[in-house]
């Protein structure tokens, strides 16, 4: 069967946009631009973001559209005769599948959150020890979370399995409208908010006390945030590199997907900061920022049932388009790689994903008393670790190598994929900052966040 590419150019704009807007900008940006100093963490975030985010996303669309195939073949198809690249695609790949196996854990909760708001089934006015035994109450049940969770992961599955232009197309594509327009209406009133001031303060203003004996740490945490956000290093990108057509240059699109990845993150802070101050709550400068502090907040606010599920919703959508694009990876690689149909391959990977999501969801309950990077830290957070900052980093080094390498795709054939089509041309001289600047600027970050991770403390 010929491959599918995409209809129309504001689809795939969308859609990969659809990948990169997902948890990392609605719920991790904010939280941890409040925990690292503000201003400063933005413009150090910024720097990554340009530096790295936007060469490493054309590496990725590059790659894909060269290839015409997903993480399966798309070493094979672009390396020269006898080389070992193509050795790198099964690590990669597996990235796909653990981060869906935590990521579809946390969008469960979203949807959990978003039915309880829309049913009423958050008294009004709760306090944070409320919350937090409602929250509690989640984590201690497996057979709640587990419905969540299937709940997302069966709708997404099932977009997936129609195809790329009648299901993902189709769906994604609005859904990101809906997501847009959530937020523009939900930043606009927070401007009518008491406290908006207050809370932009606490999100934006430089401060460099919170920066103090932890810049190390604030730099290792934006790199890993300009990855995880753009969704580069395993595949995830390339998918839709491999749709797309030839019409535009990929700088241009690539810079498209950065922006609109970015604007939606700093708007969320701005959805989340100033609600806390108008309702007079601290907000906490971690994660518990979704699933407690906000929901004391619209417990707490004149119509909160109402803007509780709005933002449940707008936190949902963004998970579950993510969700749709990670999966079409692993089922789009599936069928490469074993030569079979789309919907036995979704059948495939439903089993291995909701396999796989036990171990996080029993993280919290059944399995409590495991614990692998720290004595306190969950299989959530092990996951996590596992794909954000060890799988992500490396395979991004890995396929600027492969771009840059005469044994890979060589430097020249991707900088040709890149400039076709029309748009802003790339350069034939960015050869020595990819190979040596790019690369060492990630390994030398990822080296000391890692060592201060386990040997600093
Ligand atoms: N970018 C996604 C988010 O911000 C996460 C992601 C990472 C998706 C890697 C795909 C690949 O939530």
């Amino acid at each position: 069967m010929a491959r599918e590419i995409f209809k129309t150019r504001l689809g795939f704009l969308l859609i990969a946009a659809g990948c990169a807007v997902g948890i990392g900008n609605v719920w991790r940006f904010p939280y941890i631009v409040g925990q690292y100093g503000g201003a400063y963490f933005v413009l150090i975030y910024l720097f990554f973001l340009l530096a790295l985010g936007i060469p490493l996303l054309t590496v990725e669309l590059a790659i894909g559209r060269a290839s015409r195939s997903s993480m399966a073949y798309c070493y094979e198809k672009l390396e020269q005769p006898k080389a070992l690249w193509h050795h790198n695609k099964w690590w990669q790949f597996s990235g796909n599948y653990f981060l869906m196996a935590f990521y579809v854990v946390v969008a469960g909760w979203m949807l959990y959150y978003f039915v309880s708001f829309a049913s009423s089934s958050i008294p009004q006015g709760i306090t944070r020890d409320e919350a937090a035994s409602h929250f509690g109450a989640l984590l201690g049940s497996p057979s709640t979370m587990l419905i969540c969770v299937l709940a997302t992961v069966i709708f997404s599955f099932s977009i997936v399995a129609l195809g790329v232009i009648r299901g993902i197309e189709r769906f994604t594509k609005p859904l990101m409208v809906i997501l847009i327009l959530l937020l523009i209406f939900m930043a606009l009133r927070s401007f009518t908010l008491d406290g908006f001031v207050k809370g932009v303060k606490f999100y934006l203003e430089p401060n460099f006390s919170r920066l103090e004996g932890r810049f190390g740490e604030a730099i290792f945490a934006a790199m890993g945030q300009a990855f995880f956000t753009l969704s580069v290093g395993f595949g995830a990108i390339a998918i839709f590199g491999s749709y797309m057509s030839e019409r535009h240059k990929i700088l241009n699109e690539a810079i498209f997907i950065a922006m609109l990845d970015t604007i939606v993150a700093f708007l969320s802070g701005f959805v989340i900061f100033p609600a806390c101050y108008t309702y007079g709550i601290e907000p906490d400068a971690g994660p518990n920022l979704l699933f407690m502090t906000m929901t004391v907040v619209f417990s707490n606010m004149a119509l909160g049932g109402f803007w509780g599920t709005l933002f449940f919703l707008f936190m949902l959508i963004a998970a579950v388009s993510t969700m749709i694009a990670v999966f079409e990876s692993s089922i789009a690689g599936t069928m490469e790689l074993f030569k079979i149909s789309r919907v036995k391959s979704v059948l495939i990977n439903f089993v291995v994903i909701t396999s796989m999501c036990l171990l996080p969801l029993f993280g919290f309950n059944l399995l409590s008393d495991v614990h692998i990077i720290s004595s306190d830290s969950s299989f959530l957070e092990f996951f996590d670790f596992l794909v954000s900052n060890n799988i992500m980093p490396l395979g991004s080094v890995v396929f600027v190598l492969f771009v840059c390498s005469k044994t890979g795709m060589t430097f020249k054939r991707y900088i040709d994929e890149c400039n076709v089509g029309k748009g802003f041309n790339m350069s034939y001289k960015l050869f020595f900052y990819y190979k040596y600047v790019l690369t060492a600027i990630v390994l030398v970050v990822y080296v000391v966040g890692i060592y201060q991770l386990f040997f600093a403390k």
